[in-house]
């Protein structure tokens, strides 16, 4: 995806803003009628960048580690409905995800797996050209996907990996502190839009998202702890 900067999806939040406002507005809407049925782990700010990157990117194939009730499936599915092309394939041990998930944005574009991805990797496309990543938090886990899953897409794929920074570092031994270690070695840089680790980026975003009159929040959390970088 190129480095991606504030000014870069400030531009993406101006240049999708209507399609966004319908987004948020039907996520917003879902989950209120959901109520406490409903646990969404994706905050607004990593989930409405995971949307505007996937409508500016156009990938044919995503894939997805971690759905637990499908918050994440929604926003990746609703952009690759709007873009009119694209698939997601998703892996989950949990198949909560299969009853949320609106038929009109699975339909024709969602595959699901069920079970452990560790013993599905011959699932994951080798055409891959977006991943997400929000499974298993442990460092373990980290090391299994540098080793098995990112060698096993295209050499460039932009990727997102959740819950890194909900503080200033990631957590010793989690699988935040195995992925930042590894892009620093890799001279790889990250986005983050994390309230702990980048509180300029919160800030500037959310005048940029207020200027536009999407600032009423989707959910009321504001931690935002994803990071985003391109594979080597
Ligand atoms: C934090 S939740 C995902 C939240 C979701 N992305 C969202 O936006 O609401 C993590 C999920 O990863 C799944 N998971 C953990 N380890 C896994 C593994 N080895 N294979 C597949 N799924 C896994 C868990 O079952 C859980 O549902």
């Amino acid at each position: 995806m190129g480095a991606i900067s504030i000014e870069s999806i400030s531009t993406l939040y101006v240049k999708y803003e209507n399609d966004l406002r319908e987004v948020r507005d039907a996520q917003r809407n879902f989950l209120q009628e959901r109520g406490k049925s409903m646990k969404a782990q994706l905050d607004d700010l990593e989930a409405e960048i995971t949307y505007l990157l996937l409508r500016e990117l156009r990938p044919e194939v995503v894939v997805e580690i971690g759905t637990f009730y499908g918050w994440s499936t929604m926003w990746i599915l609703s952009a690759l409905r709007d873009n009119g092309t694209g698939h997601l394939h998703s892996f989950d041990i949990v198949d909560n995800v299969v009853r949320n998930v609106p038929e009109e944005l699975s339909a024709q574009r969602w595959t699901f797996t069920k079970g452990n991805v560790r013993e599905h990797l011959g699932r994951i496309p080798g055409k891959t050209d977006y991943l997400f990543i929000d499974a298993d938090h442990g460092a373990r886990f980290a090391h299994w996907y540098i080793d098995h899953v990112f060698p096993a897409v295209p050499a460039g794929t932009p990727t997102s990996v959740h819950d890194v920074f909900h503080g200033r570092r990631p957590k010793p031994l989690s699988e935040g502190s195995v992925i930042v270690k590894w892009l620093a070695e890799q001279g790889i840089e990250f986005f983050t839009p994390s309230a702990a680790k980048a509180p300029e980026v919160t800030a500037q975003l959310s005048v940029v998202k207020k200027d536009l009159g999407l600032d009423e929040p989707v959910r009321n959390s504001p931690d935002n702890p994803m990071i985003f970088f391109d594979l080597p």
